[in-house]
């Protein structure tokens, strides 16, 4: 008798055990930032089961799979605008017949992971049904699917956003801990209320800024008013705006809790080659998650070479998960950036022109306290630098060179 309560004990534990250890965050998830594609900018809330067989065909053709890309992301217009008649979620069934199951299993025999959507409010921002009050229903619809990821915004009613963000953002992240499956948890809070202070301690990842644009420079909201520049505008920040509020808040990240710039425009605006260079070295080194925003099957040749830069990618995915900081002394307002940061071997510098004409610029390497150069390589060109302790040169219009440091 004693035996077999015994027996019972030790399977009880066992059964009990993989919740344990995600209740415990003994998870390995976001130990680098994520990458992957989400549906939105190119798509909006059309996403559907064509467009992502597309993607898994050219995840493997563009070598973007190669190169690290492994979450599919169905933003918002993946699900109904009802929940079904006993109260849970269900797919759209126009776009999605066969249901999130039955692709969720499909992306995983192609080696890749699926993410969707959700929102803290009661409704999503393109009012499809949001999960306030239907937090562990929802975590466990999405655990028993097979979701690997969620996106959780911040629309969705007057009441819902009455709510502080850590209250909503929290109870899913509760939910998600609760429902028995190790699910990224991706909060999407736009910066409003300073996330840098405590979306670390609920997603693996939180916004921090409104909605990217295809815009490069300008923009009609979301400027840097002041020298302070967070909480401007809910959407169309430019490239560049999202590059410069980071330089008030990238010293808050923590590894495994990355600030994420919002997805990549690169494919989506007609940027210039040093434009989309530009894009993707900030997003790199700034620890952002790296999810490609654009139709795959638009892609230029010159952006596919950009979103696969194996050297660029390996910085974001570095180690030591520490973001480039500003270096306002080195640089000059207005006109061209320093930022640095250490990775593994060394350090890594940027040098950004913000204008649209060609500068000359020179920075003394040996200068910046990060150790003494023994070699320098310029990333995008793969040009060593002959003199590693100084560099003199011109940067073209929106150029960022990126020059990686063996001390
Ligand atoms: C916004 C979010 C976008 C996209 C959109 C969908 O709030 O910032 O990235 O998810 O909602 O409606």
């Amino acid at each position: 008798m004693e035996h077999k309560s015994q027996l019972s004990l030790l399977l009880h534990i066992v059964a009990i055990l993989p919740f344990v250890q995600v209740v415990l965050g003994g998870t390995a998830l976001g130990q680098t930032p994520q990458m992957g594609w989400n549906s939105w900018n190119a798509f909006k809330a059309t996403v559907n089961y064509t467009v992502v067989q597309e993607v898994i065909d050219l995840f493997e053709s563009l070598g973007l799979k190669k190169a690290g890309y492994n979450y599919v992301l169905l933003d918002d217009g993946w699900s109904s605008f009802n929940r079904t008649t006993d109260g849970y979620l269900q797919a759209n069934a126009t776009s999605f017949p066969q249901g999130i199951e039955a692709l969720a299993k499909e992306l995983h025999g192609q080696g890749l992971k699926l993410g969707l959507y959700g929102d803290s409010g009661h409704y999503t921002c393109a009012w499809r049904p949001g999960s306030w009050g239907y937090e562990e229903r929802d975590a466990q619809t999405f655990a028993s699917w097979g979701v690997d990821y969620l996106k959780y915004d911040n629309c969705g009613g007057f009441q819902s956003m009455t709510e502080a963000p850590q209250i909503r953002f929290g109870a899913m992240k509760n939910a998600l801990a609760l429902s028995g499956r190790d699910i990224f948890y991706s909060v999407c809070e736009w910066g409003y209320q300073f996330p840098w202070h405590w979306g670390g301690g609920i997603g693996h990842s939180y916004r921090m800024s409104g909605d990217i644009t295809t815009s490069f420079t300008n923009e009609t909201s979301c400027q840097c008013k002041t020298a302070y520049c967070l909480n401007t505008g809910y959407a169309g920040c430019s490239v560049l705006t999202i590059i410069n509020k980071m330089k008030e808040i990238s010293q808050y990240q923590t590894r495994g809790h990355w600030l994420d710039m919002d997805m990549l425009e690169i494919g989506n605006a007609n940027f210039t080659l040093n434009q989309q260079q530009t894009h993707f070295a900030f997003w790199a080194a700034l620890k952002s998650p790296l999810i490609i925003g654009a139709d795959l099957s638009k892609l230029s040749n010159d952006s596919v070479a950009v979103l696969t830069n194996q050297a660029i990618i390996a910085l974001n995915q570095d180690v030591l998960g520490e973001p480039v900081i500003y270096r306002e002394e080195f640089s000059k307002e207005g006109l061209f950036q320093v930022w640095t940061g250490k990775v593994q071997g060394g350090f890594v510098i940027l040098l950004l022109n913000e204008k649209s004409y060609p500068q000359t610029v020179s920075l003394v390497l040996s200068d910046l306290g990060l150790g003494s150069p023994k070699k320098v390589v310029e990333l995008w060109s793969d040009e060593k630098l002959t003199n590693c302790t100084k560099f003199d040169g011109i940067l073209e219009s929106y150029q960022t060179l990126v020059f990686k440091v063996q001390t």
